[in-house]
């Protein structure tokens, strides 16, 4: 099942992406907790977020009881190479710098004075880690070490990074949050080290990333026991085998179909016949 906390530290079963909804963002994050879900996850990087949006609908949240305690916010630091021209930092300073910079920022637009979770968006290449990603992972740590974050993760990493940031970094992470692809056992192998490492796993893409699945006579035959769509099927799954699922949907009732997923239970053999569905 999903971790329900980390060190005592309460996380949600689910949680609501705000990737790439611009200006609808402000009405889906309130809608999306008015349904029930109870984490966000944003990122200061425009070119795909707008985490001050999110800030809007919290302060909305606010003014109908929604106390900060009551939810898990998570935003990421993104390098240069994943920004576009507007960024909240300055780009001629050290990297340590820009990520304390970045951090201040997105505690401004959420309106908070401590993030749940606070993640590096990506390492610099898809192999190791380069000396910047060493200062960028140093200054988040820092921020850990002095109580802004209660959490700090990575997102975006192969297997083989990850197992060198926990072998190399002063605070290890705690998070993981990767795209989540069938064809690769879901993950698999970066799934195995989260395990190993007790680090929270967070999938997102779920649903996008496996459309080619969706027609499995499996999936229907699951979906058609437990009465609901695949797409639940999916995100239970994901939640059975320990992972933090991420939706990022758009539509008032598949916020309620993602979150009610947690009404059914898969059994051990639906739980394999899905882990394998990609790789058989
Ligand atoms: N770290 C990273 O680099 C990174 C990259 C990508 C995403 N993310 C995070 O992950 C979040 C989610 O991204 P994602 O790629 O998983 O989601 P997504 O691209 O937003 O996809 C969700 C898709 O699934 C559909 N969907 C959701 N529930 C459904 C249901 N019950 N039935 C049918 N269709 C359903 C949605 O359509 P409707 O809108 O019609 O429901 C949408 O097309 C993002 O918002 C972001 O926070 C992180």
């Amino acid at each position: 099942m999903s971790p329900t906390t980390y060190n005592e530290i309460p996380l949600p079963s689910f949680l609501y992406g705000t990737a790439w909804k611009k200006e609808a963002t402000t009405g889906l994050v309130e809608l999306a907790v008015d349904s029930g879900f109870k984490g966000i996850d944003t990122a200061n990087q425009l070119k795909h977020y707008d985490e001050a949006r999110v800030g809007e609908a919290l302060l909305a949240l606010q003014k109908k009881g929604v106390r900060r305690e009551d939810l898990f916010l998570q935003t990421k630091f993104t390098s240069i190479g994943g920004q576009d021209q507007r960024l909240p930092y300055d780009p001629s300073a050290d990297p340590a710098t820009q990520v304390r910079q970045s951090f201040e920022s997105s505690l401004k637009h959420l309106h908070t004075d401590y993030l749940d979770s606070y993640v590096l968006h990506g390492p610099t290449f898809r192999r190791g880690l380069s000396a910047e990603d060493w200062d960028v992972w140093g200054a988040i740590e820092e921020l850990y070490q002095a109580g802004k974050t209660k959490m700090i993760g990575a997102s975006n990493v192969s297997a083989e990074q990850l197992a060198l940031l926990c072998s190399k970094a002063k605070v290890k992470p705690m998070v993981v949050q990767n795209r989540c692809f069938a064809v690769m056992g879901w993950d698999y192998e970066v799934r195995k080290i989260c395990a190993q490492h007790d680090l929270v796993y967070e999938g997102f893409s779920l649903l996008t990333a496996n459309q080619e699945f969706f027609g499995a006579h499996e999936l229907h035959g699951i979906a058609k026991r437990v009465g609901s769509g695949v797409a639940q099927v999916i995100f239970r799954f994901a939640q059975q085998v320990g992972m933090l699922p991420l939706t990022g949907t758009t539509d008032p009732q598949h916020m309620k179909e993602d979150l009610a997923c947690e009404r059914f239970t898969l059994t051990p053999e639906e739980l394999q016949q899905i882990e394998t569905i990609g790789v058989g």
